[in-house]
Formats: structure tokens, sequence, C-alpha cells
């Protein structure tokens, strides 16, 4: 039975969570493929508020079986805490719910540390992390130093792993950072805690969805960040530490491309960014601020992780080309559109000026996109509210033909179209899915 990914097509924060959770309604599985807990993944379920940073945003259906797999990096104290808060409002995350791959990174305390550290001697030139320590987790993955889950099932050989690993980062930090040391048996102490809670968790992540997929049940694999974040393909250096792309899934899971059938690109109706990095289309005007909301709503572009406020522009269509290009979008979900209502002119970048060139593809180098102003389109904008459409033929004209010129840029269409943050606030599309699709058994059975 086929799988869908979903990924993020801009700088993350594109409402990956609400689609996620709209998707899970029909699936099985879901499985989180990369980031850790820099990410910031919410769900409105009625009045209730979820924001979710490692679970899969699949887990508040009870059908589902949500699994965090060996690309995603993960820190066992947010893990356990994110676990405890969601078994205190309600939601069953019961090992028999939520498996944790044995393959998955785990992020120490002194990964946490040399983030900071990091980007403290970066100076004006730092990323902007999250400072979650996903950098050096993935860092330490590729040096094949890291401790991965697997190592949390034999207490007594994990209390000594840890010791020894605090003491040798110790000497980085203290002598190439000179930053205080860590107590190497507070933390294994720590982390042995962590180990007894998480155990039950841990098992082959990449089997059970094979299994689930040779059983004909349906995946849905949810990215975090988002393509330009990505670490080969992504703004580099300005990126995070792994693959946010449709091809992440593969490899942050463990299964083979032919089980992909759907991969669904979530578009904002607008860019955003946060933390450091070119952003061409960025708006550091009222229009911007508009864009981003005082902070008073809750779907305000204030990170969902770190509170910090998000850089917003107009959506830039160069780098959605790009997206679809590098994830091979079969379908969109635009998400936020109810936010541009009651703007003017709505503008839309459709290619790049480089030094008086004109680029319509997006650059393979941070200095160079620095360099590129936006070439805008207009649109006109819209008055009505639209948060209670349902269907594209409720939207007025000019909002219906602002979608259209999205699907054209991404070559896909939009089998979502998010209207406000409720699971009920969305125009659903079935006819944008493939017919292949559409004669598989939805859930229920
Ligand atoms: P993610 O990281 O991609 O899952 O996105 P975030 O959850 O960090 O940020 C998206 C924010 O927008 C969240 O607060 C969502 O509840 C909210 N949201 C999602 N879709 C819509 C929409 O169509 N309209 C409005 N107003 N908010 C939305
Ligand atoms: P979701 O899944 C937006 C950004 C950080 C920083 C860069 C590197 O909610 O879309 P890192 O801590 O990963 O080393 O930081 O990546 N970043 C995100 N931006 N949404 C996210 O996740 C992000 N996760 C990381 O702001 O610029
Ligand atoms: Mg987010």
């Amino acid at each position: 039975m086929p799988a869908t990914v979903i990924v993020g097509t801009q700088w993350g924060d594109e409402g990956k969570g609400k689609i996620t959770d709209l998707l899970a309604a029909e699936a099985h599985i879901v499985a989180r493929y990369n980031g850790g807990d820099n990410a910031g993944h919410t769900v409105t379920v009625g009045e209730d508020i979820f924001a979710l940073h490692l679970v899969p945003s699949g887990i508040l259906y009870p059908h589902t079986t949500c699994l965090i797999g060996n690309g995603v990096v993960v820190n066992p104290r947010t893990l356990s805490r994110e676990i405890e808060e969601l078994a205190k409002r309600g939601v069953d995350v019961s090992p028999e719910r939520l498996k944790l791959s044995a393959r998955a990174h785990l992020i120490m305390p002194y990964d946490i540390a040399l983030d900071g550290a990091a980007e403290k001697s970066l100076g004006e030139g730092k990323i902007g992390t999250t400072k979650r320590g996903i950098g050096p987790t993935y860092g330490d993955k590729a040096a094949r130093v890291g401790l991965r889950s697997w190592d949390m099932l034999d207490e007594r050989a994990f209390v000594e792993k840890v010791r020894a690993a605090v003491e040798a980062k110790n000497a980085v930090l203290e002598r190439i950072y000179d930053q205080p040391p860590l107590n190497p048996y507070e933390v294994a102490e720590e982390y042995a805690d962590f180990a007894a809670r998480l155990a039950p968790y841990v098992t082959d992540t990449s089997l059970v969805l094979h299994e689930a997929l040779r059983a004909g049940k349906r995946v849905l694999c949810e990215g975090a960040q988002g393509t330009l974040l990505d670490l080969d393909h992504g703004t580099y250096p300005f990126v995070t530490s792994s693959s946010p792309i449709a091809g992440g899934a593969l490899t942050g899971l463990g299964f083979g491309p032919r089980h992909i059938e759907r991969i669904v690109g979530v578009v904002k109706a607008f860019q955003t960014r946060v933390g450091a990095g070119p952003m061409p289309t960025e708006l550091l005007d009222e229009v911007g601020d508009r864009l981003r909301g005082t902070g008073e709503q809750p779907w305000d572009e204030y990170g969902t992780t770190t509170g910090r406020p998000r850089r917003c522009g107009w959506l830039d269509g160069v780098a959605l080309r790009y997206a679809a290009q590098i994830n091979g979008l079969t379908e969109i979900a635009i998400t936020k559109l109810d936010i541009l209502t009651g703007l003017e002119t709505i503008k839309i970048c459709v290619a790049y000026d480089y030094r008086g060139e004109r680029l319509e593809s997006f650059p393979a180098s941070a200095e160079v996109l620095a360099e590129c102003r936006p070439i805008y389109e207009e649109w006109p904008g819209w008055s009505e509210d639209i948060r209670g459409a349902r269907a594209l033929s409720d939207l007025p004209q000019a909002a219906l033909d602002y979608v259209r010129r999205v699907e054209e840029l991404a070559d896909a269409s939009a089998a979502f179209v998010s209207v406000g943050p409720g699971r009920q606030e969305t125009i659903r599309r079935q006819e944008a899915r493939s017919k292949r699709q559409m004669e598989v058994q939805l859930w229920p059975e």
C-alpha cells in the first residue's frame, strides 16, 4: 500500500502539523523522519492546541501508530516530557502506539552546550539555530561517535558510554570554547533515568513500517523543517543538519522509493524564516508586520519552539519551483490563505534580479541569494472573510486566482487549501489526488 510524504516547501513552519493531522485521519502509521525538537508542529483540535516537537502529529487520532524514525535526533528529556504532557491531556502515548527507532541518535547535554558555544563563537555570522543541539548531534552521527536509542537498552553499559562521552566532550567545551565542563556522573545518572522511561518505546521502526506496508496499511511520513533548510539542498550554511526533503523520508525511516505514491508539499501563502540567512522577499515594513501579527493569535508568526518572531515576506515562487523540483511534488497544500485577507495587493516573486541578470532558478549559493532582488508579479487582494470557505467555489475570485497561480508555480494541484488553523477550516479537493489513490479504501476499514 502506498506511502504519503508531507514535506515543507519553504523555511519551515508551513503548517505541516495541521496537514499531517488531516491526512492522519486516513492513515494507519504516521512517522517522523528527520530533525528533532527544533521542530514545532501545531495541531488545533476544537479549542485544544497541541504543539508537538518529537511525537508525530498523527498521535491525536486513537487509531494511528506513530513512529519516530532513525533519521530523527532525540532529546530524551524532551521526549519524556512530551509523552508525559500528552498523557496528562488524555492522549494515549503508550509504547503500543508510539515507537522510537533503535537507530535514532540521542541529543546529549554537551550537544546543546556545543550548539550554543558554536553560535556564540560565530558572532555576527551565526546561523540562529534553535540551540537544541541538532547540529552537534548529527555531526557526531556522521563522525560515528554518537549514542543511539538502542544504547539505552543496556542500562549499565549505557551509563558507562554516557560518562565517557561527556568526558571526551568536556575537553572540547573547555579547551576550544572556554565553557564550563559538565559533570559526567550527574549526566550519566540523569540519562539512566531517561533510558528506563524510554526503553519500552525503543524498537526497529523500519521493520514495523515494512510489516505495515506488507499488510496493506497506509503510511504517512511527516517531515520537519523545510526544503530550504535541507542540509544538501537548502541555503547552506543557513540550514539545519538533516534532510527535510521527500528523499529524507526514505533514509530517515528505512524503506524503499517504490512505496511512495503521494508527495504533498506544504506551501504557506506567504514566506517566513526564523534565524539568519538570505530571504529575498523579506519585508521589513508594515506589510511584514501585518503578516507576522502581533502575537495575540496562536497562529501569529512567532516560533512554536523558541518564541522568536519569524521574518515575513511575500511568497517566493522561485523557491517554490525549486522545492517542487527537489521533492517531486505530486500535490500541494496551501496554508494560511486567510492571513492575506484584507491586503489590497498581494505580490509573488517570480524571478530574481542578480546583478542586473534575471534568474529564474534558485541559486546554489547563499551568497548569491543574498544579492538577489525579487521581481514581483502583483495580484489584487480580497476583503471577504474566507475562514468559512469549504470549497474553492466559496472563495472570492481574487483568492481563487491566487491559488491557481501558486498551483502553477508548484506545477501541482492543491489537494488542500487551509483557511484557518482548525481541522474544519479546510478546503479539501479530492480530485487533486491520483486515480489509484482514490481506489484505495479509506480509513476506517
Ligand atoms: P509546522 O512547523 O509546519 O507544523 O507549522 P507551525 O505549527 O510551526 O506553524 C503554523 C501555524 O499556523 C500554527 O500555529 C498553525 O496552527 C497555524 N495554521 C496552520 N494552517 C493555518 C491556516 O490556514 N490559517 C491560520 N490562520 N493558521 C494556520
Ligand atoms: P518546523 O518543523 C522553522 C531553523 C532555525 C535555524 C536553522 C538551524 O517547525 O518547521 P537548528 O536548530 O535546526 O540547527 O537551526 O533552522 N529551524 C526551523 N525553522 N521551523 C523549524 O521546524 C525549524 N527547525 C530549525 O531557526 O535557522
Ligand atoms: Mg513549526
